[in-house]
Protein backbone atom coordinates (compact mmCIF):
# COMPACT_ATOMS: atom_id res chain seq x y z
CA UNK A 1 0.00 0.00 0.00
CA UNK A 2 1.32 3.68 -0.54
CA UNK A 3 2.33 5.72 2.16
CA UNK A 4 -0.10 8.12 4.20
CA UNK A 5 1.27 11.42 4.27
CA UNK A 6 -0.12 13.76 6.90
CA UNK A 7 -1.18 16.05 4.01
CA UNK A 8 -2.95 12.83 2.49
CA UNK A 9 -4.71 11.80 5.81
CA UNK A 10 -5.70 15.53 6.40
CA UNK A 11 -7.73 15.56 3.05
CA UNK A 12 -9.15 11.97 3.59
CA UNK A 13 -10.12 13.49 7.19
CA UNK A 14 -12.26 16.19 5.38
CA UNK A 15 -13.83 13.45 2.71
CA UNK A 16 -14.93 11.49 6.04
CA UNK A 17 -15.29 14.05 8.47
CA UNK A 18 -15.64 17.12 7.23
CA UNK A 19 -12.30 18.95 8.59
CA UNK A 20 -12.44 21.91 7.54
CA UNK A 21 -10.26 23.64 4.91
CA UNK A 22 -8.73 26.14 7.43
CA UNK A 23 -8.35 23.77 9.68
CA UNK A 24 -6.47 21.14 7.55
CA UNK A 25 -4.36 24.09 6.73
CA UNK A 26 -3.34 25.03 10.29
CA UNK A 27 -2.36 21.31 11.41
CA UNK A 28 -0.02 21.34 7.93
CA UNK A 29 1.66 24.60 8.94
CA UNK A 30 2.13 23.30 12.35
CA UNK A 31 3.11 20.78 11.02
CA UNK A 32 5.77 22.38 8.90
CA UNK A 33 6.55 24.66 11.78
CA UNK A 34 7.37 21.15 14.32
CA UNK A 35 10.16 20.00 11.17
CA UNK A 36 11.62 23.64 11.94
CA UNK A 37 11.92 23.08 15.23
CA UNK A 38 13.48 19.30 14.64
CA UNK A 39 15.61 20.68 12.23
CA UNK A 40 17.52 23.22 14.60
CA UNK A 41 17.55 21.06 17.73
CA UNK A 42 18.96 18.29 16.09
CA UNK A 43 22.03 20.67 14.84
CA UNK A 44 22.75 21.41 18.94
CA UNK A 45 25.72 22.40 19.67
CA UNK A 46 26.85 23.15 15.73
CA UNK A 47 24.22 25.25 15.53
CA UNK A 48 25.00 27.43 18.19
CA UNK A 49 21.23 26.45 19.59
CA UNK A 50 22.49 24.93 23.25
CA UNK A 51 22.05 27.05 26.52
CA UNK A 52 20.38 29.69 28.01
CA UNK A 53 18.74 33.68 27.58
CA UNK A 54 19.47 36.67 29.76
CA UNK A 55 15.31 36.36 30.40
CA UNK A 56 13.15 34.96 32.30
CA UNK A 57 9.55 33.97 31.00
CA UNK A 58 6.19 34.65 32.43
CA UNK A 59 6.40 32.17 34.78
CA UNK A 60 10.24 32.98 36.26
CA UNK A 61 11.79 30.32 34.72
CA UNK A 62 14.79 31.00 32.69
CA UNK A 63 14.39 30.68 29.11
CA UNK A 64 16.47 28.35 26.96
CA UNK A 65 18.01 29.71 23.63
CA UNK A 66 15.37 26.82 22.13
CA UNK A 67 12.65 28.11 23.94
CA UNK A 68 12.60 31.53 22.22
CA UNK A 69 13.79 30.23 18.53
CA UNK A 70 10.88 27.56 18.93
CA UNK A 71 8.53 30.04 19.86
CA UNK A 72 9.62 32.62 16.92
CA UNK A 73 9.61 29.49 14.53
CA UNK A 74 5.84 28.87 15.84
CA UNK A 75 4.64 32.67 15.88
CA UNK A 76 6.24 33.45 12.11
CA UNK A 77 4.52 30.17 10.59
CA UNK A 78 1.32 30.89 11.90
CA UNK A 79 1.14 34.81 11.21
CA UNK A 80 0.41 34.99 7.49
CA UNK A 81 -2.06 32.38 6.31
CA UNK A 82 -5.68 34.07 7.39
CA UNK A 83 -6.24 30.94 9.32
CA UNK A 84 -6.05 32.11 13.57
CA UNK A 85 -7.36 34.88 15.35
CA UNK A 86 -4.43 34.45 17.78
CA UNK A 87 -1.93 32.73 19.43
CA UNK A 88 -0.70 32.49 23.13
CA UNK A 89 2.52 30.49 24.10
CA UNK A 90 4.16 29.01 27.77
CA UNK A 91 7.30 31.80 26.20
CA UNK A 92 4.76 34.94 26.14
CA UNK A 93 3.19 36.89 28.91
CA UNK A 94 -0.40 37.95 26.99
CA UNK A 95 -1.99 36.89 23.49
CA UNK A 96 -0.27 37.68 20.52
CA UNK A 97 -2.12 39.49 18.08
CA UNK A 98 -1.98 38.50 14.03
CA UNK A 99 -0.35 41.26 12.88
CA UNK A 100 -2.34 43.67 10.99
CA UNK A 101 -1.44 43.32 7.23
CA UNK A 102 -2.62 39.46 7.29
CA UNK A 103 -6.13 38.45 7.32
CA UNK A 104 -7.45 36.62 10.32
CA UNK A 105 -9.52 33.37 10.81
CA UNK A 106 -11.56 31.25 13.26
CA UNK A 107 -8.88 29.20 14.93
CA UNK A 108 -6.90 30.04 18.57
CA UNK A 109 -3.92 27.96 18.36
CA UNK A 110 -2.10 27.40 21.69
CA UNK A 111 1.52 26.10 22.30
CA UNK A 112 4.06 24.99 24.95
CA UNK A 113 7.09 25.58 22.12
CA UNK A 114 9.31 23.31 23.26
CA UNK A 115 8.50 21.21 26.18
CA UNK A 116 11.05 19.36 28.39
CA UNK A 117 13.51 21.88 28.01
CA UNK A 118 16.28 20.93 30.77
CA UNK A 119 16.83 18.14 28.78
CA UNK A 120 18.12 20.26 25.82
CA UNK A 121 21.66 20.74 27.09
CA UNK A 122 21.78 16.86 27.62
CA UNK A 123 20.73 15.29 24.32
CA UNK A 124 17.26 13.77 25.75
CA UNK A 125 14.11 14.15 23.75
CA UNK A 126 11.90 17.21 23.89
CA UNK A 127 8.88 18.61 22.43
CA UNK A 128 6.38 20.66 21.25
CA UNK A 129 2.77 20.47 22.53
CA UNK A 130 -0.55 22.25 20.96
CA UNK A 131 -3.33 22.89 21.36
CA UNK A 132 -6.77 24.42 18.70
CA UNK A 133 -9.66 26.14 19.90
CA UNK A 134 -12.23 27.91 18.43
CA UNK A 135 -12.33 31.54 18.36
CA UNK A 136 -15.71 32.44 20.04
CA UNK A 137 -17.49 35.15 18.57
CA UNK A 138 -18.74 37.42 21.41
CA UNK A 139 -15.29 38.16 21.23
CA UNK A 140 -15.20 40.15 18.06
CA UNK A 141 -12.43 37.71 16.57
CA UNK A 142 -11.92 40.16 13.82
CA UNK A 143 -10.30 42.61 16.15
CA UNK A 144 -7.63 41.91 19.21
CA UNK A 145 -7.49 39.16 20.79
CA UNK A 146 -7.80 39.35 24.79
CA UNK A 147 -6.81 36.75 27.30
CA UNK A 148 -10.40 35.51 27.72
CA UNK A 149 -11.07 34.69 24.18
CA UNK A 150 -8.58 31.57 25.18
CA UNK A 151 -9.99 30.43 28.39
CA UNK A 152 -12.12 27.71 26.93
CA UNK A 153 -12.28 24.11 28.78
CA UNK A 154 -10.66 21.69 26.94
CA UNK A 155 -13.41 20.04 25.83
CA UNK A 156 -13.86 22.55 23.50
CA UNK A 157 -10.14 21.64 21.60
CA UNK A 158 -10.76 20.84 17.88
CA UNK A 159 -7.28 19.49 17.87
CA UNK A 160 -4.29 18.65 19.76
CA UNK A 161 -0.55 17.43 19.15
CA UNK A 162 2.69 17.43 20.52
CA UNK A 163 6.22 16.51 18.33
CA UNK A 164 8.43 14.95 20.15
CA UNK A 165 12.16 15.34 18.69
CA UNK A 166 13.79 11.90 19.92
CA UNK A 167 15.78 8.83 18.32
CA UNK A 168 12.54 9.76 15.35
CA UNK A 169 10.52 12.87 14.98
CA UNK A 170 7.35 12.38 15.79
CA UNK A 171 3.85 14.20 14.98
CA UNK A 172 0.94 12.85 17.46
CA UNK A 173 -2.17 14.35 16.61
CA UNK A 174 -6.00 13.97 17.35
CA UNK A 175 -8.96 15.80 15.32
CA UNK A 176 -11.03 14.14 18.20
CA UNK A 177 -11.84 10.87 16.15
CA UNK A 178 -8.82 8.75 17.26
CA UNK A 179 -5.60 9.47 17.79
CA UNK A 180 -2.76 9.00 14.73
CA UNK A 181 0.83 9.04 14.87
CA UNK A 182 3.31 10.29 12.09
CA UNK A 183 6.86 9.45 11.62
CA UNK A 184 8.99 12.12 9.74
CA UNK A 185 10.83 11.16 6.79
CA UNK A 186 14.08 12.92 6.29
CA UNK A 187 14.33 12.27 3.35
CA UNK A 188 11.16 13.34 1.08
CA UNK A 189 10.76 16.07 4.02
CA UNK A 190 7.31 14.92 5.01
CA UNK A 191 5.58 13.01 8.07
CA UNK A 192 4.08 9.44 7.43
CA UNK A 193 1.71 7.74 9.06
CA UNK A 194 2.93 4.91 10.91
CA UNK A 195 0.79 4.12 14.25
CA UNK A 196 -2.87 4.22 12.98
CA UNK A 197 -5.43 3.94 15.83
CA UNK A 198 -3.29 4.48 18.52
CA UNK A 199 -5.25 2.67 22.05
CA UNK A 200 -3.39 2.98 25.48
CA UNK A 201 -3.60 -0.02 27.31
CA UNK A 202 -6.31 -0.03 30.45
CA UNK A 203 -4.13 -1.51 33.38
CA UNK A 204 -0.58 -1.06 33.53
CA UNK A 205 2.56 -1.73 35.95
CA UNK A 206 4.54 1.02 35.00
CA UNK A 207 4.87 4.64 36.92
CA UNK A 208 5.95 8.43 35.92
CA UNK A 209 6.62 11.06 39.18
CA UNK A 210 9.22 12.91 40.08
CA UNK A 211 10.07 11.18 43.33
CA UNK A 212 11.97 13.57 44.93
CA UNK A 213 8.80 15.70 45.83
CA UNK A 214 7.48 13.31 47.91
CA UNK A 215 7.93 14.50 50.97
CA UNK A 216 5.56 17.76 49.72
CA UNK A 217 2.57 15.48 48.48
CA UNK A 218 -0.55 15.55 49.34
CA UNK A 219 -1.84 12.30 51.68
CA UNK A 220 -3.65 10.28 48.30
CA UNK A 221 -0.76 10.50 46.51
CA UNK A 222 1.92 9.42 48.81
CA UNK A 223 -0.52 6.81 49.97
CA UNK A 224 -0.72 6.05 46.11
CA UNK A 225 2.93 5.94 45.41
CA UNK A 226 3.75 3.82 48.26
CA UNK A 227 1.09 0.97 47.89
CA UNK A 228 3.21 0.78 44.18
CA UNK A 229 6.19 0.79 45.61
CA UNK A 230 5.41 -1.85 48.34
CA UNK A 231 4.87 -4.07 44.82
CA UNK A 232 3.71 -8.03 44.86
CA UNK A 233 3.59 -7.81 48.65
CA UNK A 234 1.53 -4.71 48.83
CA UNK A 235 -2.12 -3.92 48.57
CA UNK A 236 -2.02 -3.28 44.81
CA UNK A 237 -0.49 -7.04 44.71
CA UNK A 238 2.02 -6.65 41.57
CA UNK A 239 5.49 -5.25 41.04
CA UNK A 240 5.54 -2.09 39.52
CA UNK A 241 8.37 -0.14 37.40
CA UNK A 242 9.32 3.25 37.67
CA UNK A 243 10.15 5.84 34.27
CA UNK A 244 10.49 9.62 34.32
CA UNK A 245 12.41 11.21 31.22
CA UNK A 246 10.95 14.97 32.67
CA UNK A 247 9.58 16.17 29.39
CA UNK A 248 6.12 15.56 29.55
CA UNK A 249 5.57 15.26 25.64
CA UNK A 250 8.18 11.35 25.96
CA UNK A 251 6.77 10.11 29.37
CA UNK A 252 3.36 10.63 27.39
CA UNK A 253 4.45 9.14 24.36
CA UNK A 254 6.05 6.38 26.23
CA UNK A 255 2.39 5.42 28.07
CA UNK A 256 0.90 6.15 24.62
CA UNK A 257 2.77 3.42 23.69
CA UNK A 258 2.86 0.82 26.07
CA UNK A 259 0.79 2.10 28.66
CA UNK A 260 1.48 3.77 32.02
CA UNK A 261 0.36 6.04 34.46
CA UNK A 262 1.92 9.80 34.97
CA UNK A 263 2.22 12.23 37.64
CA UNK A 264 2.31 15.82 38.61
CA UNK A 265 0.51 16.25 41.90
CA UNK A 266 -0.11 19.51 43.61
CA UNK A 267 2.48 20.01 46.03
CA UNK A 268 3.15 22.64 49.21
CA UNK A 269 6.09 23.52 47.68
CA UNK A 270 4.33 26.52 46.16
CA UNK A 271 1.46 26.33 47.87
CA UNK A 272 -0.86 28.75 45.95
CA UNK A 273 0.00 27.11 42.89
CA UNK A 274 -1.66 23.83 42.06
CA UNK A 275 1.52 21.74 40.45
CA UNK A 276 3.89 22.68 37.90
CA UNK A 277 2.09 21.60 34.65
CA UNK A 278 0.38 24.58 32.88
CA UNK A 279 -3.65 23.86 31.76
CA UNK A 280 -3.74 25.42 28.39
CA UNK A 281 -0.98 23.80 26.44
CA UNK A 282 0.82 21.10 28.30
CA UNK A 283 -2.48 19.35 30.22
CA UNK A 284 -5.41 20.06 27.61
CA UNK A 285 -3.76 19.28 24.73
CA UNK A 286 -2.14 15.87 26.14
CA UNK A 287 -5.97 14.98 28.47
CA UNK A 288 -7.13 15.25 24.54
CA UNK A 289 -5.05 13.04 23.35
CA UNK A 290 -5.06 10.73 26.27
CA UNK A 291 -8.69 10.67 25.99
CA UNK A 292 -9.31 9.99 22.54
CA UNK A 293 -6.74 6.74 22.62
CA UNK A 294 -9.32 5.48 25.17
CA UNK A 295 -7.31 6.48 28.23
CA UNK A 296 -7.86 9.13 31.42
CA UNK A 297 -6.58 12.05 32.76
CA UNK A 298 -7.74 14.30 35.96
CA UNK A 299 -6.43 16.40 38.17
CA UNK A 300 -6.89 13.90 41.40
CA UNK A 301 -10.70 15.75 41.69
CA UNK A 302 -12.44 16.21 38.06
CA UNK A 303 -11.48 15.30 34.84
CA UNK A 304 -8.92 18.29 33.16
CA UNK A 305 -10.88 18.36 30.34
CA UNK A 306 -13.79 19.76 32.21
CA UNK A 307 -12.09 22.92 33.92
CA UNK A 308 -13.05 25.96 33.21
CA UNK A 309 -9.92 28.27 32.90
CA UNK A 310 -9.62 31.43 34.54
CA UNK A 311 -5.58 32.49 33.07
CA UNK A 312 -3.78 31.59 30.18
CA UNK A 313 -0.79 30.40 32.55
CA UNK A 314 -2.63 28.60 35.05
CA UNK A 315 -1.06 24.79 36.14
CA UNK A 316 -2.48 21.92 37.38
CA UNK A 317 -2.20 18.82 38.81
CA UNK A 318 -1.83 16.08 36.21
CA UNK A 319 -2.90 12.42 36.66
CA UNK A 320 -2.80 10.58 33.03
CA UNK A 321 -2.73 7.38 31.41
CA UNK A 322 -4.35 3.81 31.54
CA UNK A 323 -7.56 4.01 32.99
CA UNK A 324 -7.22 1.53 35.80
CA UNK A 325 -4.45 3.86 37.72
CA UNK A 326 -5.79 6.63 36.75
CA UNK A 327 -9.15 5.83 38.32
CA UNK A 328 -7.26 4.61 41.33
CA UNK A 329 -5.40 7.58 42.36
CA UNK A 330 -8.57 9.86 41.45
CA UNK A 331 -10.56 7.37 44.19
CA UNK A 332 -7.56 8.30 46.60
CA UNK A 333 -8.24 11.73 46.52
CA UNK A 334 -12.00 11.60 47.42
CA UNK A 335 -11.54 8.82 50.39
P1 LIG B 1 8.88 23.03 30.12
O1 LIG B 1 10.24 22.59 29.72
O2 LIG B 1 7.98 23.32 28.95
O3 LIG B 1 8.86 24.14 31.14
O4 LIG B 1 8.12 21.78 30.80
C1 LIG B 1 8.80 20.95 31.68
C2 LIG B 1 7.79 20.19 32.48
C3 LIG B 1 7.33 18.87 31.87
O5 LIG B 1 7.67 18.66 30.57
C4 LIG B 1 7.96 17.81 32.75
O6 LIG B 1 7.07 16.75 32.93
C5 LIG B 1 8.23 18.53 34.04
O7 LIG B 1 8.40 19.88 33.71
C6 LIG B 1 9.47 18.02 34.73
O8 LIG B 1 9.52 18.59 35.97
P2 LIG B 1 10.69 18.26 37.03
O9 LIG B 1 11.89 19.00 36.56
O10 LIG B 1 10.12 18.81 38.32
O11 LIG B 1 10.88 16.78 37.06
MN1 LIG C 1 6.37 22.02 29.03
MN1 LIG D 1 8.27 24.73 27.34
Amino acid sequence: MSRVTLSRYLIEQTRSHNTPADLRFLIEVVARACKAISHQVSKGALGGVLGSTDNENVQGEVQKKLDVLSNEILLEANEWGGHLAGMASEEMDNAHQIPGQYPKGAYLLVFDPLDGSSNIDVNVSVGTIFSVLRCPDLNGCSGDIGEEAFLQPGTQQVAAGYAIYGPQTMLMLTLGNGVKGFTLDRELGSFVLTHDDIRIPQSTAEFAINMSNQRHWEAPVKRYVEELLAGQEGPLGKNYNMRWVAAMVADVHRILTRGGVFMYPRDSREPDKPGKLRLMYEANPMSFIIEQAGGASTNGYQRILDIQPTSLHQRVAVFLGSREEVERVTAYHQA
